[in-house]
């Protein structure tokens, strides 16, 4: 969508989109505004979100991603010491055991495929250890998040709708027991914490906390995943040699995991409703219509990139990109992917001195058909 992009930044940075009925905004700052500037863009959506499992209308009070602050700050408060760098730390040598024993178990000859080996199965075990659900169970959360958030392109509206509802029921069955189960017995884990904490005057009910827990796992998965993906993308594609200096200089790879995320931001778009009439972009907004902010667009800008299009690991201010949001609800899980993300490449660079495609593959053949999204990605090493 890169070059598309590029032309909407050029001829129609504000662009009202008549048959989808809504605002779209190409540029930095605009992003960035819309994102941050609650007082005129709010993320209470009168829409509901394709997918999003409307469990009970009780499940509202803690869906902090569609409120404003300061409710959305209380109810962000219940997990966020959860997933500070400082708290992150002491999950540090799981998250390298977990790294290890995926990369253990690869058959040396074949090629790996990064999603299916590495990139999928490592953020779903983690966040269900952060939880508190036996991450021996990964692969059934890991579908049961596809169904709900990542559904494939190809279903039709009523099988997908089935699918869903099936997948809710066998979600809030799995994670009922549980929830009760910590409620009488807490660990350490974030669902222990939630079923001890108080909001607004009492306890979160048990279908809040699934909701909390089901929006959690939901909003790390796909995401992280795609990060991990995306950098061995950027180290195959855009810069001859990277991989080998990475592997010379492992410190630098914090600031390539920063550009991986400027250059193939994972959330490309991230929506809001004005909130009361503005024209602070020119044309006047109307209160209630939906805005869409354009964070893969926003990361190449060349008023905040020089050069946009180079991937360049170096740059000076390559953390100033949109792609984890922007002020309140800048996302809670950052620290986390990027821990995820640096075990992940630092141990993939100590073991492997070379990657490279397998022979007759393009970085395009990994692409899903019309998107730019990866869905198979076969790497040899050596
Ligand atoms: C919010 C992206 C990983 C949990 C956000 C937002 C973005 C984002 C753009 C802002 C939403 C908005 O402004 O409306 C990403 C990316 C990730 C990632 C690119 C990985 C590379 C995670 C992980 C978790 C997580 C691992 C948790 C386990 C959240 C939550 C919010 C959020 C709870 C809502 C925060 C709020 O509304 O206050 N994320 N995310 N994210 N993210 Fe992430």
């Amino acid at each position: 969508p890169y070059s598309w992009y590029q032309e909407m930044r050029e001829r129609n940075p504000v662009y009202y989109d008549p048959k989808q009925q809504v605002w779209n905004v190409f540029l930095y700052d605009d992003v960035n505004r819309v994102l941050s500037d609650y007082h005129l863009f709010t993320s209470q959506k009168s829409r509901v979100p394709s997918g999003f499992p409307r469990i009970s209308s009780a499940s509202e009070r803690v869906r902090m991603n569609e409120m404003d602050p300061p409710q959305q700050v209380k109810i962000r408060s219940l997990v966020s010491k959860a997933f500070t760098p400082r708290a992150l730390r002491d999950w540090e040598p799981r998250i390298q055991t977990v790294t290890e024993f995926l990369l253990d178990q690869l058959d040396e000859q074949g090629p790996m495929d990064i999603l299916e080996d590495l990139a999928i199965p490592l953020p779903v075990t983690v966040i269900s250890d952060l939880l508190g659900i036996p991450s021996a169970d990964w692969k059934r959360f890991k579908n049961w998040s596809d169904i709900l958030f990542t559904p494939g392109s190809r279903e039709t509206y009523a099988d997908l709708e089935e699918k869903k509802a099936q997948a809710r029921r066998e979600l809030g069955e799995y994670l009922y027991p549980v929830v009760q189960e910590k409620r009488e017995n807490p660990q350490n884990d974030i669902i222990s914490s939630l079923t001890q904490a108080e909001f607004e005057g009492d306890k979160l009910s048990d279908l809040e906390i699934i909701h909390f827990t089901i929006g959690l796992l939901a909003a790390g998965n796909e995401t992280t995943t795609t990060l991990i993906a995306n950098a061995f993308y950027c180290f195959l594609r855009d810069t001859p040699g990277i991989y080998q200096q990475l592997r010379a200089n492992p410190e630098w790879i914090p600031k390539a995991i920063e550009e991986v995320l400027r250059y193939r931001s994972p959330a490309q778009i991230m929506t809001r409703r004005v909130k009361k009439d503005t024209d602070v972009f020119g044309p006047v907004f109307k209160e209630g219509e939906h805005v869409i902010a354009w964070i893969g667009s926003a990361n190449w800008d060349k008023k905040q990139f020089s050069h946009p299009e180079q991937f360049d690991i170096h740059r000076s201010n390559n953390q100033t990109h949109l792609s984890f949001g922007k002020g309140a609800h800048f996302c809670l899980g950052a620290p986390l992917s990027r821990l995820e993300a640096k075990i992940a490449l630092t141990e993939f660079v100590r073991r492997y001195p070379e990657i490279s495609l397998p022979r007759g593959w393009e970085l395009e053949d990994c692409l899903e058909e019309g998107f730019n999204r990866l869905s198979r990605f076969p790497i040899i090493t050596a």
